[in-house]
């Protein structure tokens, strides 16, 4: 099975998750924009659910397919996220952010009693790190914070490439009016060490280390689809 239809079979799954009169958490990503495809079937055949989208190209893609929004400020508790990931681990902790939309994907999951990952078998890793982790930074001196990554890198014997992301020669801007560094460390053992001296670094925003958020993944492989929980080792 190629890869998009793997990533409709784990999209279809999560929907499963999805109750009447539930207030959802949507994702980014083409994972995600599956789901949505889904759910917007589900909508159209009655389902009434009220949805927070985690970026503009979302929120579009919801209103294009009419699917009921809410922001997060008139809904700031919900049921439910529903997103994709660019690497999950055994303990279900993620990398995110390869499309740009981590910021806002991390609060809105932060503000949901559940997160649920959908991905594809190619996202699956023994540790984080293969994907680059994107980190959302702040423009105003962005040169001293790429300077202070570095620093905070090696003290964690960490080394790589710390790359601003851009689009079409200029720098990729997030939805919050950011930019994205793009960290190539490799394998990261001790994710809770950098996630936390990264958060020590003025000029980063957030960081697309996902740890101890989401509760379910749920993978489409060759041989079907499986929902790895996060007490259940894999
Ligand atoms: C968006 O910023 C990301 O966190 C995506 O959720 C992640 O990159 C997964 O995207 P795909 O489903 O396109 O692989």
């Amino acid at each position: 099975m190629e890869q998009k239809a793997l990533k409709i079979e784990a999209a279809r799954a999560a929907l499963g998750h999805v109750e009447d009169g539930m207030r959802l958490g949507i994702g980014t990503g083409s994972t995600a924009a599956e789901f949505v495809k889904l759910l917007a079937e589900k909508v159209a055949a009655g389902m009434r659910v009220i949805g927070v989208p985690t970026s503009e190209r979302t929120a579009a893609q919801c209103l294009e397919l009419g699917i009921p929004l809410s922001t997060l400020d008139e809904t700031p508790e919900l049921d439910l996220t529903i997103d994709g990931a660019d690497e999950f681990d055994r303990h279900l902790d993620l990398i995110k952010g390869g499309g740009g939309a981590l910021l806002r994907e991390k609060i809105v999951a932060a503000a949901s009693a559940r997160m649920i990952v959908i991905a594809d078998e190619s996202k699956r890793v023994d540790t984080l790190g293969r994907f680059p982790l994107p980190i959302e930074v702040n423009r105003f001196g962005f040169k001293a914070t790429v300077l202070a990554i570095g620093r905070a890198a090696d003290q964690l014997g960490l080394s790589g490439p710390v790359t601003l992301r851009m689009t079409d020669e200029h720098p990729f801007v997030t939805d919050g009016g950011h930019l994205i560094l793009d960290a190539s460390f490799g394998r990261i053992p001790d994710t809770r060490a950098l996630s936390s001296a990264l958060h020590a670094i003025p000029g980063v925003v957030e960081h697309g280390l996902f740890l101890d958020m989401a509760r379910l993944v749920i993978v489409a492989g060759q041989h079907g689809v499986e929902s790895v929980h996060a007490d259940q080792e894999i």
